[in-house]
């Protein structure tokens, strides 16, 4: 009895044709059926990966982004600073940028444990003059304890919650630590009306409730 292992291999056709498909043209090599399944899978995973990547970059962004933000600058001795009123003071946000581009001013005060009420946990009240509307610049006046937004009139209060106009959060804010008697401010955080942190969120996005989940972080905010 021959051995079925040596039996001559039979090819099979490419030709749908020859394989007695119905409707089969000839040098057809796939069925029309065939075809479609494919292109409607292949359409399927393109609009997939259009909706999944973008979520992908966000949800892996901070992970991958590098840790430069992490370092704190020194803005003086402690006695320049108290807990009644800001010390304006210049920083280098971004320290790759040459001149006065990676530059911005912040405002310093000593925490008030008797007034303040936040618990972030900071010695030191470091504010970013960024209004969180659309960015201008804010100004501390001292005589109101407020801070005043010249674009659109937006009016922050003495912790930098919001006290009018259109801001939709308040003011951002700077860890801060003491060494050696010397106040260091560090990377940029963004605070929602109760003063709960957050990572750095980009001006006008609201940050309470659910409309934090709709502003998520982009890694690149500075
Ligand atoms: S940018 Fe400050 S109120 Fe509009």
């Amino acid at each position: 009895m021959a051995d079925p292992s040596k039996r001559p291999h039979s090819k099979r056709s490419p030709y749908t044709a020859d394989r007695g498909i119905p409707g089969a043209y000839e040098g057809e090599t796939i069925t029309r059926r065939r075809l479609m399944t494919g292109g409607a899978l292949a359409a399927g995973g393109i609009a997939s990966a259009a909706f999944g990547l973008p979520a992908l970059g966000f949800a892996l962004g901070p992970v991958l982004e590098d840790q430069q933000g992490e370092r704190f600058l020194d803005v003086g001795p402690e006695a320049d600073f108290n807990p009644q009123t800001y010390v304006p003071k210049v920083i280098t946000l971004v320290p790759e940028d040459i001149g006065e581009t990676g530059k911005t001013t912040i405002y310093v005060r000593k925490f008030d444990k008797g007034r303040d009420t936040d618990k972030l946990g900071q010695p030191y009240i470091a504010i970013s003059t960024r209004c969180a509307h659309l960015g201008c610049p804010v100004r501390y006046v001292q005589a109101a304890e407020r801070f005043i937004c010249p674009c659109h009139g937006g009016v922050y209060n003495f912790d930098g919650k919001v006290g009018g106009g259109p801001p939709v959060r308040p003011l951002d804010r700077f860890e801060t630590d003491v060494k050696a008697g010397r106040v260091l401010v560090g990377p940029r955080f963004s605070v929602n009306s109760k003063l709960e942190k957050f990572h750095t969120r980009d001006p006008s996005n609201h940050l309470d409730g659910l409309w934090q989940y709709l502003y998520p972080r982009r890694p690149t905010t500075p």
